[in-house]
């Protein structure tokens, strides 16, 4: 027979072991997982792959675009789509960020994509998750690495064009600032250099590379390659300034190492590129990564997991946006 004090503190300690329990249950921290949308929506990321992979065959460009979208997310208020909204959702559309106007691409590609998660479980999947998605579904497409993403982040229901102009970094960058705006985002000098090996696809317009390629500009760059550029990117900021060159010069449409090739031949495309391989302190991760391919693809990978960490919107936080560009 258990004795009426003892049961009393058996009881005592269960309410209190209740109320433990539904403690942590509220300050339960949400994290991001790989497995989030496993029971909300297990066919999501496949519906999204097939979108993404079909948009890319009908332009291969379009893999590229995707992964820049993806980092001028987390660069600015963290990965939150917060790049996404349109001026008719918000006054402060970071879409008119001079880093980005008439320059980031593949609004329509996500939109379609979300249009297809939607079809199969509505306002489940955050569009500031398809980004994450879309950009690793495109690395696979164009031949680069894969890895697992991280899922569970929430769209905001703002967007800041000032902390855009301020956190991402501009094409005419020094290596020191380079090191500081990364730093700003919880990542080094390696994840730098990493990252900016997605140059080895897409391409960029004339006035991003005008003043290098006429050498107004410290950093070092290969007389041939700048004539050749030249006949693309006239010395005139009134003409061809949209003119498109490929930022990896060798292989443009495949996801590869050439990038750091072409900065050791002092064939960087951007100032921004050049200055990752121009006697500082990237020097030797750059020629690692030609040396070692697949040392590049994982550290790759590594780096955009930690990039797509930044600053998410979990839990109750931030909303499930249902049109990618605007608040619900
Ligand atoms: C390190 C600092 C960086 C600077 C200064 C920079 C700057 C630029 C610029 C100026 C362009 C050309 C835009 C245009 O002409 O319209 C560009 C294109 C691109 N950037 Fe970066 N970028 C940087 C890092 C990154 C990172 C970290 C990623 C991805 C993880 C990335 C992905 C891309 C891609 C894929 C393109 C080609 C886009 C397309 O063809 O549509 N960049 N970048
Ligand atoms: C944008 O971010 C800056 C810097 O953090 C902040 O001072 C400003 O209030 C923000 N603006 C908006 C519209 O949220
Ligand atoms: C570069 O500098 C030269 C001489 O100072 C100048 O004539 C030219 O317009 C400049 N080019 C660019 C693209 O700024």
């Amino acid at each position: 027979m258990t004795s009426p004090m003892k049961f009393r503190s058996e009881v005592m300690f269960m309410i209190m072991a209740i109320f433990v329990l539904l403690a942590n249950m509220s300050t339960c921290r949400a994290k991001l997982s790989s497995k989030y949308y496993k029971r909300s929506c297990p066919n999501g990321a496949n519906a999204i792959r097939k979108s993404i992979t079909q948009a890319i065959s009908r332009e291969r460009r379009m893999a590229a675009s995707l992964v820049r979208l993806h980092f001028h997310d987390c660069f600015v208020q963290g990965c939150d789509a917060s790049v996404l909204l349109d001026e008719d959702a918000t006054p402060t559309s970071e879409r008119n960020a001079k880093q980005n106007k008439d320059s980031l691409r593949g609004f329509e590609v996500v939109d379609a994509a979300k249009a297809e998660v939607e079809k199969i479980c509505p306002g489940v999947v955050s569009c500031a998750d398809i980004l994450a998605l879309a950009a690793r579904d495109s690395s696979v497409v164009v031949g680069g690495p894969s890895w697992k993403v991280k899922l569970g982040r929430r769209d905001s229901t703002t967007a800041n064009i000032t902390l855009a102009e301020s956190d991402l970094p501009l094409f005419s960058s020094t290596l020191d600032e380079l090191i500081a705006n990364f730093d700003k985002k919880g990542l080094n000098q390696r994840d730098l250099v990493a990252l900016s090996g997605s140059h080895t696809i897409g391409k960029a317009q004339c006035l991003t590379f005008r003043g290098r390629i006429y050498s107004n500009d410290s950093s070092i760059i290969d007389a041939s390659f700048a004539r050749a550029l030249q006949r693309t990117c006239p010395n005139n900021n009134d003409v061809g300034s949209t003119n498109l060159a490929s930022l990896d010069l060798v292989t443009p449409n495949t996801f590869d190492n050439f990038y750091f090739h072409d900065l050791i031949q002092k064939k960087g495309l951007l100032t921004s590129d050049q200055v990752l391989f121009n006697g500082g302190s990237t020097d030797r991760i750059v020629v690692k990564y030609t040396q070692n391919p697949s040392k590049f693809n994982s550290d790759f990978g590594k780096a955009m997991i930690k990039m797509g960490d930044i600053e998410p919107l979990l839990g109750k936080n931030g909303i499930i946006r249902r049109v990618c560009s605007s608040l619900n």
